[in-house]
């Protein structure tokens, strides 16, 4: 197949891009991809690949722009039910972190998740994947951590196992045991790491290689205030280590515990959320190899004014991703392109930097920076056609879908034949 005549052809490519480097898109004008067994073979001018190639079936993007789809690599997408009060009790001035201390917040996600079946699960999340699909993300990082228990930590492994066999995204999916301090260890943290520590990890890695033959998930950690102080969080990430776990870490949303030093130090994949880190800690992340993912739909769904310090991550030479942070609490958010829209005005990235954050460095984060976020020979052909003529109008205009086709592997996936 060739997709031809696009304005411009966001190619991305190149690799993952440091610092200053970042938003390089490679653009071809009047550019054609050719697609061949779900890979991209060839990208070039149109004018060449349809001399070339007269024979392939031909989609004509009519002047649109064409670019990688969107990898979201930080997402809480499996739930039950939803936290519509408590944002209503924040629009009247309780803050996250109050109505957290109450009671509210992912312990009471946490409520209606161990009380939801499989296949209720299954039916909350496939639609909000939906939805991701719609708006042109096309690989999905999927955190647990609504469960919080062995029992309901595993169903939603389970759900995210079936899920990744039925839509068109691919998952990479992430083990969040460590998201919140369970109701029957209120107030006993220790009690609770040592119980993700030494049966959980194991158990789940255990139940993992029996179920599938997936490689491992990635463990993560919410290092924070309220949740999980930094010799907690350093235990869990070290034993996941020790068993051969990659990892993540939620670092410095509110309070700066050293979650993103730590990030460095153990050679996590990524650092996630980064709003109040230091100077200091943003240079020894910026000096690794760890992905610093920013979440702007999270201060945005809080209207707190304090963003990721993406100009600072930059200047000091970082790897920088955007992801939406999807959530009932902080950002049930499904759209990359509103997370580009707040990148631009909020940590003030140019539509291309933002672009590039939100594609190659996003499949970095994940580890699948070799497979997904840009349109290069060997690559996976997931492709997205936008319904405007310029990149730029990316960030730009927010608050509609501007995807006119998102093609998966290599196939135009109507949304009708998603579900
Ligand atoms: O990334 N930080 C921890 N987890 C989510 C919030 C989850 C929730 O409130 O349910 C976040 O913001
Ligand atoms: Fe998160």
């Amino acid at each position: 197949m060739l997709i031809h005549s696009a304005s411009q052809l966001l190619t991305t490519a190149g690799g993952p891009q440091r610092g200053h480097d970042l938003g390089n898109l490679e653009v071809i004008k009047d550019g054609a991809v050719l697609i061949e067994g779900g890979l991209i073979v060839e990208t070039g001018a149109s004018e060449d690949l349809l001399a070339k190639y007269p024979d392939q079936e031909q989609i004509n993007a009519r002047g649109r722009v064409v670019m990688p789809g969107f990898v979201d690599p930080h997402t809480h997408v499996l739930w039950a039910g939803d936290r519509a009060l408590e944002f209503e009790l924040r629009a009247q001035g309780r803050s996250y972190l109050e109505i957290m201390e109450a009671g509210g917040g992912i312990v009471s996600t946490v409520k209606a998740t161990r009380k939801a079946s499989l296949a209720d699960l299954k039916s909350q999340t496939r639609k909000r994947l939906q939805n991701m699909f719609a708006h042109g993300t096309t690989t999905v990082e999927a955190k647990t951590g609504y469960g919080l228990e062995m029992k309901s930590e595993l169903r939603s492994l389970q759900a995210y196992l079936e899920l990744a066999e039925e839509v068109p995204q691919d998952m990479v999916i992430t083990f969040l045991g460590a998201h919140a301090v369970p109701p029957e260890y209120a107030g006993a943290p220790e009690g609770y790491t040592a119980l993700v520590c030494r049966e959980m990890l194991p158990g789940i890695k255990k139940w993992w290689s029996k179920h599938t033959s997936r490689s491992l998930p990635f463990v993560d950690v919410f290092c924070e205030e309220g949740a999980f102080n930094l010799s907690q969080s350093r235990l869990i990430l070290e034993t996941a280590q020790s068993l051969g776990f990659a990892i993540k870490i939620h670092a410095d949303e509110f309070k700066n515990l050293g979650g993103a030093r730590l990030a460095a130090e153990l050679g996590a994949v990524s650092a996630d959320h980064l709003v109040v880190t230091s100077q200091e800690d943003i240079e020894v992340l910026a000096g690794s190899d760890t992905v610093a993912v920013a979440l702007p739909c999270t201060p945005f769904g809080l209207a707190e004014g304090d963003y990721t310090p993406a100009q600072e991550i930059l200047s000091a030479g970082g790897l920088l991703a955007v992801a939406t942070d999807l959530n009932p609490g902080t950002a049930w958010c499904e759209s990359m392109q509103f997370a580009v829209a707040l990148a631009c005005r909020y940590m003030n990235l140019s539509p291309a930097q933002a672009i590039v954050a939100a594609t190659i460095n996003a499949a970095a984060a994940v580890g699948k920076e070799s497979e997904v976020g840009s349109l290069e020979p060997g690559k996976k052909a997931d492709i997205i056609i936008l319904d405007v003529s310029d990149y730029r109008h990316l960030g730009y205009r927010f608050g509609i879908n501007l995807v006119h086709r998102v093609i998966k592997d290599g196939k135009y996936v109507p949304s009708e034949e998603f579900s």
